[in-house]
């Protein structure tokens, strides 16, 4: 029946049961691959970037972007209760049933919505994942009949979780600016009406953590990411020399990760690295998920300060929304997506 086909239902009615739709090919298979628990990503302390000693910080921060491409930052300025309040309405929303829910149904050809986005083909197969995806900034962008009234604050705190998450990519924007050696100011004014959006990831159980991913590896289309994941378990992975490295939740942290835009624009200097989530046997796993992006009118390419006799050009320029549209006409796959701007090597 029709309601089986939302994992959250069907883990309430056979909570063993994982269908075929759900089950990785052997290459994909969490169990398949291989994990490194002794690396952790690099944890910056924002509050040091801004002080005296500032330059040790900035080094971290050189090295972070250079050689992972993934952080967690801490004393990052967004205060601690807006983030649990913004936890709580996005698990609110999960816990409703399943016809409330509905009421927000993905826009066709859009990703927007509640429901499996990404999804193009019958043999695809599925993420084990509840998403709620809304476009938030600049306003034309957002469809507001996708914006749920239930639970009654949620686009309240939403609206205010944004405001200080958009604040805050323009803060590490100006760092990553600085720490390429470029003026501080260069991405923002760049970057225009900055495009915003959000995902909300909601992971429940899984009888077989070992056979399905909670989403598929990608890269993201976005300049940059910010992630804010419970604490309940681990699930997010970072694809690191060719082993996946899981980041650990630190309690009020966010995790911030380059998108395919700084890639391009940084002439591959920082690289959008992939990554993925799994699911846990016992654990179910939220995560709130803000795209950092430039307006879609922006022309984008190697910034030429970082294109040198040595670094020739490695991407094409193209607008914004040209990628965008690229990015959400695609299944999840890897660093694929990326090709588009590629320029092929002889
Ligand atoms: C994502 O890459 O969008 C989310 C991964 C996660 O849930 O940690
Ligand atoms: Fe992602």
């Amino acid at each position: 029946t029709g309601h089986l086909d939302d994992i959250q239902e069907l883990r309430r009615v056979q909570p063993s049961v994982v269908p075929e739709r759900y089950v990785r090919k052997n290459d994909e298979q969490p169990a398949q691959s291989m994990v490194c628990t002794s690396l952790e990503v690099p944890v910056i302390n924002m509050q040091n970037l801004e002080g005296d000693c500032g330059y040790q910080e900035l080094a971290r921060l050189t090295a972070a972007c250079q050689d992972w491409g993934f952080f967690q930052v801490m004393n990052h300025g967004i205060e601690e209760g807006l983030l649990d309040a913004m936890e709580a309405v996005a698990r609110e929303f999960f816990m409703l049933p399943l016809e409330e829910k509905e009421k927000y149904p993905l826009a066709p050809g859009t990703i927007q919505g509640y429901g499996h986005a990404f999804v193009f083909s019958e043999e695809q197969k599925l993420d084990w994942c509840n998403m709620l995806a809304l476009g938030v900034e600049p306003a034309f962008i957002r469809n507001p009949k996708l914006w749920p009234t239930k639970p009654e604050n949620f686009s309240e705190t939403l609206e205010l979780y944004s405001a200080k998450v958009r604040s805050l990519c323009q803060k590490l924007l100006a760092h990553i600016a600085h720490t390429l050696g470029i003026s501080s100011d260069t991405f923002n004014q760049m970057f225009g009406e900055a495009v915003q959006a959000v995902r909300i990831n909601y992971y429940p159980p899984c009888a077989r953590p070992d056979l399905v991913l909670g989403l598929s590896s990608h890269s993201d289309g976005s300049a940059i990411t910010v992630l804010q994941q419970d604490t309940a378990c681990v699930g997010l992975q970072v694809l690191k020399d060719d082993t996946w490295v899981p980041v650990n939740p630190l309690p009020h942290a966010l995790v911030i990760n380059i998108g395919d835009t700084l890639e391009v624009l940084t002439n591959g200097k920082y690289k959008s690295v992939e990554h993925r989530a799994v699911t846990n046997q016992d654990r179910e796993r939220l995560s709130i998920v803000t795209f950092y992006a430039p307006s879609y009118d922006v022309l984008l390419g190697p910034l030429p300060e970082l294109v040198t006799q040595n670094e020739p050009t490695k991407y094409k320029t193209y607008n914004h929304g040209e990628y965008s549209r690229h990015y959400v006409t695609n299944r999840l796959q890897g660093k694929k997506t990326l090709e588009f701007a590629k320029i092929p090597t002889i």
